[in-house]
């Protein structure tokens, strides 16, 4: 019999399945199995029901050399050394299409809580300082009537433009597809970045996308925009945008994610006013992340079966925003 190594504690009647077909040794938390956790039980497993935080690459593999088949429980797979998997035959499964419309509410909700200034009001408040009402006190930007700016207009970033179309938003967006996206105009990033009162950041991280963010995109941001990243932190150099939130030449920011992450309670970007974070929750709904531990259950026991996974991660190049 097959066995198999599950890097978080995933709830039982979605688990049931694997049993039939493999032994099952379960990291049972807390969150997911640290590095030493994973060097010590994963080496006789042939199948590996992995999470985001796993860095899977060439020495970890040499340490499992019956390893065949990752299913990892998230779309981005940017932990897998993906070229060295494929040149060893490990097949790879990730979760598509079950979290999209969860990131595109939490992206959405990132946009309209920075656009509307929802956190500093909230923190007043705390602080006991609300006073009487001002008229000119607290004025934030509006959503409708604004252009969004979509970078990777692959399944979440078409998902936030139908969401953004129902607030009457202009959506610009890059892609490397060559698709027409419906209400919705493809540009140049330098034309995306000068024209956006919102840029979202939706792209999958890569080598090619790593930093795409960096000191010269962000001077090309209007001084009364933001920028919300829902993908990868990478994508965005944190120390140029460190220094454009506190010299104020972009008006905030909303971050789902971050490099490095998590991030320790003493880095600039948690003390700065205009900049909201939140612990990469994207796709943490009770809906999504069951369905995302079914879809990895499914990958991982079609694979041990020998048949193909319902949702195997494609090509390079193929991959998809
Ligand atoms: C993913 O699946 O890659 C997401 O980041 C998880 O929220």
């Amino acid at each position: 019999m097959h066995r198999v190594f599950v890097s978080a504690d995933i709830p039982a009647d979605i688990l049931s399945p694997l049993h039939g077909l493999a032994e099952v040794d379960m990291w049972e938390g807390p969150g997911t199995a640290p590095r030493p956790a994973l060097l010590e039980r994963l080496p006789p497993c042939q199948g590996w029901l992995s999470m985001l935080t796993d860095t899977v690459d060439a020495d970890l593999l040499d340490m499992v050399p019956g390893l065949f088949v990752i299913s990892q429980m998230s779309i981005g797979v940017d932990n897998i050394d993906v070229a060295e998997c494929r040149r060893r035959g490990i097949l790879i499964g990730h979760t598509p299409d079950v979290l999209t419309e969860t990131v595109a509410d939490t992206a959405f909700a990132l946009i309209a809580a920075a656009v509307r200034q929802l956190p500093e009001g909230m923190e007043l408040v705390k602080r006991g300082e609300w006073g009487p009402w001002d008229p000119w006190a607290f004025l934030g930007g509006d959503l409708h009537g604004s252009v969004l700016g979509i970078v990777g207009m692959g399944r979440i970033g078409k998902a936030v433009a139908r969401r953004a179309t129902g607030f009457d938003m202009t959506i610009l967006y890059t892609s490397r597809g060559d698709k027409a996206v419906p209400d919705a105009t493809r540009v140049e990033l330098v034309d995306l970045l000068r024209r956006s009162d919102v840029v979202l950041i939706a792209a999958p991280l890569s080598p090619e996308t790593r930093g795409m963010i960096g000191r010269a995109e962000l001077a090309e941001m209007r001084g009364d925009a933001y920028l919300v990243n829902i993908a990868r932190g990478p994508l965005v150099d944190t120390a140029a945008l460190v220094e454009a939130l506190a010299a104020g030449s972009i008006a905030g920011a909303a971050l789902d994610v971050t490099d490095p992450e998590p991030l320790p309670p003493d880095h600039p970007l948690v003390g700065l006013p205009n900049c909201l974070v939140v612990p990469h929750i994207g796709s943490a709904s009770v809906r999504a992340r069951r369905a995302m531990a079914q879809l990895a259950v499914d990958n991982l026991a079609a694979a041990l079966r020998g048949g193909p996974m319902p949702a195997p991660l494609p090509d390079a190049g193929a991959m998809g925003e």
